[in-house]
């Protein structure tokens, strides 16, 4: 180790601190064995890994979780200091360091079972150990998601566990959470993993093309377009040209559904008359549409019949149904991805859609039908609000609590996890954090996160853009993480008004 050469001045500490792995300060006071002090005596910052030898263990890997600066400065001196006078300042910074631990013969992450010695130099951590310790060891069922942060050390989310245990990513607007979730995409479309992509504001079809990403080489990776790999469909194809129609079978469709769309007052009192409609249809035609009930309607004697019609061409203007909807196995397609765009739809629509097609995506993944998925919803507030209803919060928790028994895993994209339901949000056991700011998100997001530390608690409300927490996905712990740039082109860069 390079530091045992030192002598203890603090010139030497200056020098050093332009190497990589110095010596930062002596561990003093009482020392335990999940945390310990040191005086800083060189330059580090909340959140830097360091090294320290435990004498029965070696290296043990701890991590800055506090920085004080104490001083002997009273307030009757401050006060000389203002009126001008020289004032002596005894004063020491001194670091607070939780211990993450260290790998024990069996690969295991232990912490020591007996106290650090008090003097014993502390160092920067090396790299080495930190990718020991923290488990950063390169796999195949990783998602690569960007580098520990002030290390040349990849960080990689395992696949199967973000699947199996769902995910959320959670900042405030702005703060990159439809660019990190493109990252993440990214990886799972290079893994062949299926997914369908709820995406409200149309931002995900450019993950078909590739990017001009800068820091390539500093990242390892390469611009790449998934187009092959990516299917768009969309309630309204006009506004998303190049989208496929997603299209709902009129017949298949449940009176109290058709009759909640159309948005009609007593809808009880027309059940009978659009019941009889349908089975009168269903004999003579077999297949019908949305069409056929309005001319049969019309030709009725009945006195709420005007009304229903009304209600009837109103969806139909919508164009949600055909005579052959779209199929579920289109959507859901092994080893790729479809991109559902709600551009243009409104939001009463939007999520009697996603309900729809949520209730078959999970009924045909129970019955083996369609293969394992992730589900992804951008703007999840809306569909799982944890006030009100809408009509696809059921089936939200339903994914959420039994999805992983059948294969189907949740990904909830939202800048209000306090908007999103408890009882969704805390099934995401996988969880990136970027900058969040308003005190009752990031109390829900406190609630939902294991083993996060008052440091990176203050962490996340000064987060910049480009930073993450990830935490969960075979993680040891959360870590803090510069996301790598884009494969693809970025949909949700923001509009130059000049
Ligand atoms: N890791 C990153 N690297 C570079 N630019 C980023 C990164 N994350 C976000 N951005 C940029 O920041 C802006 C906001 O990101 P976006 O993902 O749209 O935020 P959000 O979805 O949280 O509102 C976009 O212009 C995006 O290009
Ligand atoms: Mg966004």
């Amino acid at each position: 180790m390079e530091g045992t050469s030192l002598t203890e001045t603090e010139e030497d500490f200056q020098a050093e601190e332009t190497q990589s792995y110095g010596r930062v300060g002596v561990t003093f006071g009482d020392v335990g064995t999940t945390s310990l002090k040191f005086n800083v005596a060189a330059s580090v910052d909340k959140g830097e890994y360091v090294q320290v030898s435990h004498p029965d263990i070696g290296w043990v890997l701890g991590q800055i979780d506090n920085i004080e600066r104490q001083s002997d400065l009273s307030v009757e001196k401050a006060r000389e200091l203002n009126e001008g006078n020289q004032v002596d300042i005894d004063d020491t910074v001194i670091a607070k360091v939780n211990i993450i631990g260290y790998r024990d013969d069996n690969g295991l992450l232990r912490v020591p079972g007996n106290p650090f010695r008090a003097g014993e130099p502390i160092y920067l951590a090396e790299e080495e150990l930190i990718r020991e310790v923290l488990g950063l060891k390169e796999s195949k069922e990783g998602a690569y998601i960007g580098k520990l942060r002030g290390h040349d050390i990849k960080v990689s989310m395992n696949i199967n566990t973000i699947a199996q245990k769902h995910l959320s990513v959670l900042a405030k607007t702005g703060s990159g959470k439809s660019y990190t979730t493109g990252v993440i995409i990214e990886e799972m479309l290079k893994n062949d993993v299926t997914m369908v992509i709820l995406d409200p504001h149309g931002e995900y079809n450019s993950l078909a093309k590739a990017g001009n990403p800068k820091n390539t080489e500093e990242f390892d990776i390469e611009p790449r377009g998934y187009g092959e790999k990516l299917t768009e469909f969309s309630p309204d194809p006009e506004i998303n040209q190049g989208a496929r129609p997603l299209r709902f079978t009129f017949r298949n469709m449940a009176t109290k559904d058709i009759l909640e769309m159309c948005g009609l007052n007593k809808r009880r009192s027309y059940v009978t008359s659009l019941e009889n409609a349908k089975s009168k249809l269903a004999v003579k035609k077999g297949e019908f549409g949305i069409e056929d009930v309005i001319n049969l309607l019309k030709g009725n004697e009945e006195d709420n019949s005007t009304t229903l019609v009304k209600g009837l061409e109103r969806l139909k203007e919508k164009k949600i149904f055909a005579g052959k909807g779209t199929r579920i196995d289109e959507i859901v397609s092994e080893g790729k991805a479809s991109i559902v765009n709600f551009k243009g739809t409104p939001p009463d629509m939007r999520g009697f859609i996603v309900d729809k097609l949520a209730n078959s995506i999970f009924e045909l993944r129970k019955r083996n039908k369609i293969p394992p998925l992730i589900m992804f919803a951008e703007e999840a507030h809306n569909f799982c609000p944890q006030r009100g209803k809408v009509q696809c919060s059921e089936i939200f928790k339903t994914i959420a609590s039994e999805g992983r028994k059948f294969g189907l895993g949740l990904g909830i994209i939202t800048q209000r996890p306090a908007k999103v339901d408890k009882n969704v949000l805390s099934q995401c056991n996988t969880q990136v954090l970027l900058k969040v700011t308003n005190p009752n998100d990031l109390k829900a997001i406190e609630k939902s996160v294991e083993g996060m530390t008052k440091g990176m608690k203050e962490e996340i409300k000064r987060l910049p853009v480009g930073e993450a927490i990830l935490s969960g996905a075979g993680l040891s712990e959360p870590l803090l993480v510069q996301v790598r740039p884009r494969q693809t082109k970025d949909g949700g860069e923001s509009i130059r008004v000049i």
